[in-house]
């Protein structure tokens, strides 16, 4: 990522401050909606599921320009992402609905600019998300 495509999603995340709780509850409501048989992989309260997601992302944002210290922590979550059922093409979804989240969060303050910004950075966690996934041993077959 650019230099100014971390000093936009920084800002812009910053100016979520604090609606991030509201962000993460449009961001559920429009996955549902667009996906709506991913809402039983969430046995948990969503609005807890929230808090956890944009603490994930404060993380990420803070660490922009030391993103190699995330790769572990996103892997690692990659790992337990695919015990939940979450495949590759989830992400896609996933990153949609967050970005309209976000969208819907700093309506004019969300241009195009920052929109490209925030996709690279999405498309950055997915990516390590992804490889840990892949990590995950395959199953014993018993035969
Ligand atoms: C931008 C990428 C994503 C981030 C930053 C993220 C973040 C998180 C975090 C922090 C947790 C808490 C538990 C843990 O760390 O393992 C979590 C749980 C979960 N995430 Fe994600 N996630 C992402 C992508 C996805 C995708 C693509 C799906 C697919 C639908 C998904 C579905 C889930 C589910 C089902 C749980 C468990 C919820 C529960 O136990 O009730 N996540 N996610």
């Amino acid at each position: 990522m650019t230099r100014r495509e971390k000093q936009v999603v920084r800002e812009s995340f910053r100016s979520v401050g604090d609606v991030a709780e509201a962000l993460a509850l449009l961001f559920y409501g429009r996955l549902f909606e667009r996906e709506p048989g991913l809402r039983s992989m969430f046995r948990g309260d969503i609005a807890a599921q929230g808090r956890k997601l944009m603490e994930m992302l404060a993380a990420v944002v803070e660490n922009l320009d030391r993103a190699e210290s995330m790769t572990p922590v996103l892997q690692a979550m990659g790992q337990r992402h695919a015990g939940y059922g979450v495949t590759d093409r989830h992400y896609d979804v996933v990153e949609e609905a967050l970005l309209w989240a976000l969208g819907q969060a700093l309506e004019a303050n969300f241009d195009a600019e920052a929109r490209g910004a925030w996709r690279a950075v999405l498309g950055q966690v997915s990516a390590a998300m992804k490889e840990g996934a892949a990590m995950v041993p395959p199953p014993v077959l018993r035969t």
